[in-house]
């Protein structure tokens, strides 16, 4: 049994777990568009270059990393300061146990202490269950970017996730019709 899991900042020596959870995830070919494997070194220089407001999480069982969660500002636009796109990486072995809504539960409650008020996801329209987690977490689809991104040659739609930390906050933005 994994449980119970531990949530905390990750540090330098994590890099080489959390590199070969993302390497699974590539592998899936849903969840990022990144192709590769990526070394530990490489992790460890993106590790390094995180910041207050760009932070990443362990989810740790009896001392394993089997999870990583992340917060990074979404745009270097002063009006955009308060929304970070979030990410939730659950090894293989360790998913459809609640751990991927305990991280994304863990980044919701940190974002405000790192001044942000919304999250936002950026998911491949074919990743069920990404999709899945954000809507059980209280996201709202906002729409699908038709042909937004080409990778080897094909275009993938993304669908747009997002979720106002201010409760007063609901419902539909007003477009004209
Ligand atoms: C997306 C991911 C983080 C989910 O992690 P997880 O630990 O399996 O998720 P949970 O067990 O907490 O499940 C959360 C919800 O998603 C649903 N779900 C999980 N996997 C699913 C799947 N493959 N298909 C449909 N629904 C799924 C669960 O039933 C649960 O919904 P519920 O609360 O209504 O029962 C995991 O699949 C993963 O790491 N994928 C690769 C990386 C990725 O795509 N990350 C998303 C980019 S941010």
């Amino acid at each position: 049994m994994l449980r119970p899991w531990l949530i905390r900042p990750a540090r330098p020596h994590d890099a080489g777990a959390l590199g070969a959870i993302y390497d699974e995830g590539v592998r899936s070919g849903v969840a990022t568009f990144a192709t590769g494997a990526h070394d530990e070194a490489e992790r460890r220089r993106w590790l390094a270059a995180r910041s207050a407001r760009a932070p990443v999480f362990c989810g740790e069982a009896h001392g394993r990393v089997v999870a990583w969660s992340a917060l990074a500002p979404l745009s270097h636009r002063e009006w955009y300061d308060g929304v970070a796109e979030y990410t939730v990486y659950v090894t293989s072995s360790a998913r459809g146990r609640g751990l991927g809504r305990q991280m994304l539960d863990h980044l919701l409650e940190t974002a405000p202490t790192r001044g942000y008020w919304k999250l936002v996801g950026m998911i491949m329209v074919d990743n069920r269950a990404a999709l899945a987690l954000a809507r059980t977490a209280g996201f709202r689809v906002v729409g699908a970017h038709r042909a937004h991104a080409r990778v080897a040659g094909r275009w993938r739609d993304v669908a747009i996730v997002e979720r106002h930390l201010d409760p007063g906050v609901a419902g539909e933005a007003n477009l004209p019709s």
